[in-house]
């Protein structure tokens, strides 16, 4: 800016010593142009900063929906969220069209009056050339000065390509949010009504595309309805594999999933999604009030139900603590609550929801003695009712199970109860040995 502001100066210097008329008129034109770039600037560096502000808002809020786009599916809310999406969308684009017309607004006038003042400039500068009282030599440096006076002024309007760059990045967003892959997946038209008889893997097979080997071999297994079945195995086995075919979060790669009798291919994505609760081993938070984050996927939810459910899951201790209570905002993926509080948030979202079967992804991070056993309670209150498949790490949950299946490299190598399959001494009695002995001793 200080050498286009030197270079402007020295011009203006040699146009006034080529001619101080002609240079009076030229500085009639440049300080209005001046003038109004000025003026424009500022709005525009205004708007550029809520601009910015809008495009921050619509990134995290895209961050919070596409971080949490199990629970968002698993709870039926893709088209609320994409409205929320379309709100800070909308509101960036508002502002972004308020500096594209002002920067364009303004640069149409500096045309104009640019345009009009070289015309008038070189009308003059002629007239004075075959007036005689001006060599055409000296007219046409006279030209390039001013010229170059000019365009230091141009650059400083530059700003817009970052608007463009702007544009172009937004241009690749709406992209990536048209993709409707699974909108095309869905075939299914049947309405799952209330599962009521079972869950059955039949043969299935799981391969992720980017993975040497299947993730899942050969799975044969029924839930009963009303049924508590837990998942065991160590990391990597295949757990959370097996339990995202459910809500068709992946499809089988061979074999089906069948719910009373019906592979689930044949639902609709939502009525099959509508039966099932997630509680997943991180529990997604979104950037907004305690209420609204239990209420999620519920429109018209009562203040008692909330508490309802909030009682159950053992929150309404530690929500009721808070100086805001059910309106205290919990920060970006709920960073302002410990895991135990966290854990019993989304446990009375669940219980809110009523499904009729629960997919419980135990947290493997270690709680602390007192938050695991309020967290347990809660989760009997959850589980209270309902057919349940549940990972588990804790073995307080494992003991309650009806069922445990045992994984092992993505097949099922052992199923029974707890005590049968340690009398088995097979791969449970191992595992159990490993991961439970301080449980256990203590
Ligand atoms: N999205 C994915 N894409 C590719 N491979 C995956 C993906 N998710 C899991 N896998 C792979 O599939 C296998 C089974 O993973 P899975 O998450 O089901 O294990 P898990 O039993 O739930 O383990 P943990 O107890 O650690 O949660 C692993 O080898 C894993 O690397
Ligand atoms: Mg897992």
């Amino acid at each position: 800016i200080f050498q286009q502001g030197l270079t402007f100066l020295a011009m203006m210097g040699v146009i006034f010593y080529q001619n101080g008329r002609l240079a009076g008129l030229s500085v009639i034109v440049i300080p209005l142009a001046v003038f109004t770039m000025v003026r424009m600037g500022k709005r525009l560096r205004a708007l550029a900063a809520s601009g910015q502000e809008r495009m921050g808002d619509m990134a995290s809020t895209l961050q919070e929906t596409l971080s949490g786009i199990r629970m968002v599916k698993a709870y039926g809310r893709e088209e609320a969220e994409a409205e929320r999406f379309q709100q800070s969308n909308r509101s960036f684009l508002s502002t972004t069209m308020k500096a594209i017309q002002v920067s364009s607004l303004g640069s149409s006038h500096m045309e104009v009056i640019g345009v009009v003042g070289v015309a008038a400039i070189i009308w003059y500068g002629g007239f004075l050339v075959i007036n005689g009282s001006m060599t055409p030599g000296a007219f046409f440096s006279f030209l390039t000065a001013m010229f170059m006076a000019y365009s230091p002024i141009r650059r400083l309007s530059g700003s817009n390509n970052s608007i463009q760059q702007a544009l172009a990045a937004a241009e690749r967003v709406f992209g990536v949010l048209d993709l409707r892959t699974e909108q095309d997946a869905e075939r299914g038209q049947l309405e799952l009504p209330r599962i009521a008889q079972s869950v059955t893997f039949d043969d299935v097979t799981f391969h992720y595309e980017s993975q040497a080997v299947p993730a899942l071999t050969d799975i044969n297994l029924t839930i009963r309805a009303g049924e508590m079945v837990a998942l065991v195995g160590s990391s990597g086995s295949g757990k959370t594999t097996l339990v995202n075919l459910i809500p068709r979060f992946y499809e089988p790669t061979a074999g089906r999933i069948l719910i009373d009798g019906v592979d689930i291919q044949s639902y609709t994505l939502r009525s099959l999604r509508s039966q099932i609760g997630m509680v997943s081993q991180d529990v997604v938070l979104f950037d907004d009030s305690i209420r609204n984050n239990i209420a999620f996927g519920r429109e018209g939810t009562t203040d008692e139900d909330i508490n309802r459910a909030v009682r159950l899951a053992y929150a309404h201790d530690f929500v009721e603590r808070l100086p805001q209570g059910y309106q205290t905002v919990v920060g970006e993926k709920g960073v302002k609550l410990s895991g135990g509080e966290r854990q019993r948030l989304a446990i009375a979202r669940a219980i809110l929801r009523d499904p009729p079967l629960l997919i419980l992804d135990e947290a493997t991070s270690a709680l602390d003695t007192e938050s695991e056993r309020v967290v347990q309670l809660a989760l009997v209150n959850l589980m209270k009712n309902r057919t349940t498949v549940v990972i588990a790490h804790r073995l307080t949950t494992i003991q309650r199970a009806d069922r445990i299946m045992v994984l092992a490299q993505g097949s099922i190598v052992e199923v029974g109860t707890h005590d049968e399959l340690l009398r088995r001494g097979g791969q449970y009695q191992r595992l159990h040995a490993m991961q439970f002995q301080d449980v256990a001793d203590g």
